[in-house]
């Protein structure tokens, strides 16, 4: 889980580089290192920090002349973070030099032989064992790099997207991937290599994405060769045009990645419905639901794989499923389900929740269910990501980039997807009568305009963020729909502000919770009109009695909760199963302002990476 950018061509490589991996830090930010060749030598500078870290240190210690470069943003799987873990890693001669995304899963067998060869190693990276097991192989057998690499991966358990270069042929990078993304951008006599096309967006709008088990020798000035790692088959490169534009991976006047994210949930929501709900004629049209409707309807049950938000988005749709189209779901997180022996037939449909699409653990999910015989869709926002590929069949998102680590627009996306399935399904099951169904689709479009809404709590939310932000403990609480929101919230505060929050069924509170409850602690509770609106007020009530201060999400215009909450922050009425979509609006916001109040990071939280692409 890291990322990784490289550059061959007529420009200086350095500024693309260093600026591609300034967008590629949601990957990874615990280090950064860059490798130039100069015209004569390899220049490499990195360093333990960020990549601003990595500028003021590179631009102290070497040249950035160069038109061929690697650069690299860690987050650490072995080795602690620090300079010599750092990539890239220079092989024994000194010739060659690597960068990595992934793990190698067999690296000490291997670097245990690589010893008795001679070998010496600085760092404790597996990857720094496998440049020599390249350079090894390419000593032995008096091969080049290509196919030096080729061989040395046929030896590699684990993952990859390499990039690696030899100074004696500085007209070619190697590249491979296995499990971790790697893109190639096709540019005039020039090529980018990123673990996204972010960091090339502004060059050029034609890419390559690498298929697991592939590799590719980008020479300057020539076209790019593509083969299998396995039996050295030739692959018909397939050239990609990009959708994406710079407008959307910058903050475009926001303070953070995050916040802009919270704020484009209006737009984002009518992305993911554009053409899918059409309320006029009262359809839900999304293709991959319709090409598979007979294995849906023939479905026994759903069973969802996710981890994290997606796993929240996945919870909510439960209640959803079960509610519209009476179809039973069960709710797993990926790295739970791929490691059990999981009871899957023929007559279950997997749904793979994903903002990424490459969730180690939810894509090992999709290999088990596929295995088992299940048909498996994939719910993803990022187009052409792996898990978008392992699927039978999927729905995107189509929320646009969303570069902060914590997921905002993700979820309410995800849910809108997961709530337009429903209701198709739904219809074709017959289980909602036509008023219902046209009902839920008018609620469904009204959706962006009440998020903008429940948007304008922002400044509210900030006052009552400054009076709460240096508590220790937080406790969220919510019942039916909200009850998934209620963990969302808990999520979102301890990821970006570091103050633990546990979010719990508002009434499982009594059985457990409420002995943490006294003056000292906040309690958030998710108390809409619709569903369960009494017994929540009388879990308000429980706490209250036991001095916890309170922060009602309430309906626009409550009176009960008011009456008893110490905060109360206001939300458009809706039907129950959409109350989600804006519930989740204010907890966004207050984890966002005590996370900014304090200092925090909030867009690169300690310890963590946007996609999480080992176990
Ligand atoms: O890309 P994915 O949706 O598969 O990611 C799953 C989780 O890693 C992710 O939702 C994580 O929990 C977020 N940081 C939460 O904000």
């Amino acid at each position: 889980m890291c990322g990784i950018v490289g550059y061959i061509g007529h420009r200086e490589a350095y500024p693309i580089i260093i600026k591609g991996l300034q967008r590629l830090e949601y990957r990874g930010y615990d280090s950064a290192g860059i490798a130039l060749y100069d015209g004569s030598d390899i220049k490499l500078s990195k360093t333990k920090g960020k990549v601003v870290d990595l500028k003021d240190k590179l631009e102290s210690e070497i040249s950035t002349i160069g038109s061929l470069g690697i650069g690299h943003t860690r987050w650490a799987t072995h080795g602690v973070p620090n300079d010599v873990n750092s990539h890239p890693h220079y092989s024994n001669s000194g010739d060659l030099v690597i960068i990595h995304n992934g793990i190698i899963e067999n690296y000490d067998a291997l670097k245990k032989e690589l010893i008795k060869r001679g070998y010496v190693f600085k760092s404790d990276t597996d990857t720094e064992v496998l440049v020599n097991l390249i350079e090894d192989v390419k000593r032995n057998e008096d091969i080049k790099l290509g196919k030096a690499v080729q061989i040395a991966l046929n030896q590699v358990v684990g993952a990859y997207a390499i990039a690696v270069f030899d100074k004696n042929k500085p007209n070619e990078i190697v590249v491979a991937r296995l499990g971790s993304p790697l893109a190639i951008g096709i540019g005039e006599d020039e090529f980018f290599i990123a673990s996204d096309a972010s960091p090339f967006i502004e060059f050029t709008k034609n890419a390559i994405y690498l298929e697991d088990e592939e590799m590719a020798i980008v020479r300057r000035g020539k076209e790019v060769k593509i083969r299998k790692i396995k039996n050295d088959a030739l692959v018909d490169p397939y050239v990609q045009e990009l959708q994406l534009n710079l407008e959307q991976i910058e903050k475009g006047g926001y303070d953070h990645f995050m916040l802009k994210e919270i704020y484009e949930q209006p737009e984002a929501i009518k992305d993911t419905f554009r053409g899918r709900l059409l309320s006029k004629e009262a359809m839900v049209k999304l293709a991959g639901v319709e090409d598979n409707m007979k294995k849906f309807l023939a479905a026994d049950r759903i069973i969802v794989v996710a981890c994290g938000t997606s796993w929240h988005a996945g919870l909510v749709s439960e209640y959803i499923f079960e509610d519209l189209a009476r179809i039973p779901v069960e709710v797993e997180y990926a790295s739970e389900f791929r490691y059990r022996n999981p009871v899957i037939t023929e007559k279950d449909i997997v749904i793979a929740i994903s903002q990424s699409g490459e969730t180690a653990d939810t894509l090992a999910a999709i290999k088990l269910a596929k295995s088992r015989g299940a048909f498996v869709f994939g719910v993803c926002n990022v187009v052409g990501s792996s898990i978008a590929r392992e699927t039978d069949a999927g729905a995107y998102t189509h929320a646009g980039p969303e570069i902060g680590v914590a997921s905002t627009k993700a979820f309410t996306t995800q849910i809108t997807v997961l709530t337009l399935m429903a209701l198709r399904l739904a219809r074709a099951k017959g289980t909602i009568s036509s008023s219902e169904f046209r009902h839920h689709l008018i609620e469904l479009e009204l959706i962006p305009d009440k998020v903008e809404e429940a948007l304008k709590s922002d400044a509210f939310v900030q006052t009552i963020s400054d009076i709460y932000k240096d508590a220790t403990n937080f406790l969220y609480l919510g019942r039916g729909f909200n009850f998934p929101v209620a963990l969302e919230g808990a999520l979102k505060l301890k990821e970006i502000s570091y103050i633990h929050a546990e979010g719990y069924p508002a009434a499982e509170m009594k059985h457990g919770p409420i002995a943490l409850i006294d003056e000292q602690m906040p309690v958030v509770v998710i108390a809409t009109k619709k569903g369960h609106y009494e017994k929540v007020v009388s879990n308000i009530q429980e706490i209250k009695s036991r001095k916890g201060k309170i922060i009602g999400i309430v309906t626009k215009g409550d009176k009960s909760v008011k009456e008893l909450a110490d905060h109360v922050i206001e939300v458009p009425e809706t039907i129950e199963c959409l109350t989600p979509l804006l519930t989740t609006i204010p907890l966004q916001l207050l984890s966002y302002h005590i996370a900014v109040m304090l200092g925090k990071n909030v867009d690169q939280p300690r310890n963590l990476a946007k996609s999480v692409t080992v176990e």
